[in-house]
């Protein structure tokens, strides 16, 4: 079985990426896993351009993206993968930037613009998202349902967890932040942080666990 975690945080010691681990080591605590945790912001990419490519009736073509950059073995591992976990935290009340071009690039030759909007990849991928914020993830519940439907008409049944009123910074009285309830976010960071990681576990193994 085929793990592959895509981080689109651009810290790798932060929130998103130690809970997306978190959901990596879930997935390969079961046997007879390998798996491959990237860093998309160690990669040179651009997000889909348009080019349609990959709907052209031509079977080289069709169903691949055809532009050419460091994403292009990413994408060729995600199609192949049993389970795919994907962390980001919230920007501006979306995904970052990074993920969104992984997911226009990943998503886009899934599908074709036919009637029956049938998915193209050879496989279904379990989808496992982790998301982070500083607001109640409650706000964004509307936003992280649409991203489960869209990955699971796509790409494979999916679902997700959430941190919320991560802890940011390690000192706040140094920045301009003083809209924070500082203790109760270090204290949601000790006590609350790693259940949210236990939660990201299970997920992966439970993707891991029912794959088909
Ligand atoms: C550019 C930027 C924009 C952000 N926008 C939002 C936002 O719209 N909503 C929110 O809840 N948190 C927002 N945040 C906070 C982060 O989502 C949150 O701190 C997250 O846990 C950071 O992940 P990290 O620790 O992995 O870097 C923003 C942070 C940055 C740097």
């Amino acid at each position: 079985m085929n793990i592959l975690a895509i981080c689109g945080a651009g810290n790798k010691n932060r929130n998103t990426a130690a809970m997306l681990k978190s959901a990596f080591d879930g997935a390969m605590s079961l046997p007879c896993t390998t798996g491959e945790m990237i860093y998309l912001y160690d990669l040179n990419f651009r997000g889909c351009i348009g080019c349609h490519s990959c709907k052209l009736l031509d079977e080289n073509r069709f169903a691949h993206c055809a532009m050419r950059d460091d994403l292009t073995p990413v994408l060729e591992k995600a199609i192949a993968a049993d389970v795919l976990l994907i962390g980001s935290p919230i920007y501006f009340s979306d995904i970052t930037g990074e993920t969104r071009s992984f997911m226009e690039r990943y998503f886009f030759p899934g599908i074709t613009y036919n009637k029956d909007r049938a998915p193209t990849y050879p496989k279904r991928t379990k989808v496992g998202w982790v998301f982070t914020m500083n607001a109640p993830g409650e706000v964004y519940r509307d936003f992280f349902d649409g991203l489960v439907s869209m990955a699971n008409r796509i790409i494979g049944d999916s679902e997700y967890v959430m941190a919320y009123h991560t802890q940011q910074m390690e000192d706040y009285s140094k920045y301009a932040a003083n809209m924070f309830d500082v203790e109760m976010v270090k204290r949601r960071h000790i006590e609350q942080f790693p259940k949210d990681c236990d939660a990201a576990f299970e997920m992966g193994k439970r993707l891991a666990m029912t794959h088909e």
